[in-house]
């Protein structure tokens, strides 16, 4: 029988990173292969701190995957970085100086503009700057659970456009060999799609507040004007710290988040310097 979220961690230990968000895993070698019941507890782990964070895990690419298998199906949807030599499902997540600037700087759920976006993400961290770079998850299910109670009822039923034209893919992609010809079939493919304001989380059926402000157009059927009030208010409440959990990278650092239920920012304090990070989603 698959753990509740609330079962006790007999495989392993969780240390709450902070009381709203997030924890430390200690104990696992994600180098090596994870028994059903790991596998069941790590889900459940996941489904109770909304992002996972693993020290020291100098995984190669197959073990990438299987890692992120046991979350989900690895084969779903990406986005357009460049993909890894050592498997195409690897996306490569490279910050350098005159190099694309993917705008991960923002505050987003991965590849919301899809129908099905990822459930979550692994990411592995590969060449770090010398400081900076860190990354922030923030809760949509803290953010709900705080919402003024008539405030939550106003958004019960309404739903949001999300695009990838909000965001700087179609540039990213346009300034590339082909940009052009690319975009337009992107485009063709990726129309815009609505999702719940407020959508219950598959595992634990509690409440979130799915927009972000890099593909979230518009709340549909309100004006302009009142639509950008409305989500001007929700991104702000992302933004409290409350909410979130600040990842200080070391090499080897794994972290895997919900990707329905959180929103993250990668911080670009350390450019020229060099980034590297390896993303599986799932
Ligand atoms: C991402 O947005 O998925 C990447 C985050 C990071 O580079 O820290």
């Amino acid at each position: 029988m698959p753990t509740s979220i609330h079962s006790p961690l007999t495989r392993f230990r969780a240390e709450p990173y902070s009381p709203n968000i997030g924890a430390i895993i200690h104990g696992l070698d994600l180098t090596k292969t994870q028994d059903e019941t790991t596998q069941d507890q790590l889900r459940a782990a996941l489904a109770r701190f909304e992002v996972l964070f693993f020290r020291n895990q100098p995984i190669d690419a197959a073990q990438h995957i299987e890692v992120a298998g046991i979350f989900g199906n690895p084969d779903g949807a990406k986005a357009y970085f460049p993909q890894s030599d050592a498997n195409p499902l690897i996306e490569v997540i490279e910050t350098k100086a005159g190099g694309p600037r993917y705008t991960t700087d923002q505050w987003h759920v991965d590849v919301s503009y899809l129908a099905a976006p990822p459930a979550g993400a692994v990411l592995h961290a590969q060449v770090l700057p010398e400081s900076g770079g860190d990354t922030l998850w923030s809760s949509g299910r803290r953010v709900y659970a705080a919402l003024d109670p008539g405030l939550a009822a106003r958004l019960e039923g309404l739903t949001a456009t999300h695009s990838i034209e909000r965001s700087a893919w179609p540039e990213i992609i346009r300034s590339q060999e082909n940009g052009e010809e690319r975009f337009r079939q992107i485009r063709a493919e990726r129309v815009p799609v609505s999702h719940p304001v407020i959508r219950s989380h598959p595992v634990t059926g509690e409440k979130l507040v799915f927009v972000n402000p890099k593909y979230v157009d518009r709340i549909d059927g309100l004006s302009r004007k009142d639509s950008d009030n409305l989500l001007e208010h929700l991104f702000g409440q992302f933004e409290r710290p409350e909410f979130q959990a600040r990842l200080r990278w070391e090499k080897d650092t794994v972290a895997v988040w919900d990707n329905l239920s959180t929103v993250h920012y990668a911080v670009a304090d350390y450019l020229p310097a060099y980034r590297r990070m390896h993303r599986v989603t799932f």
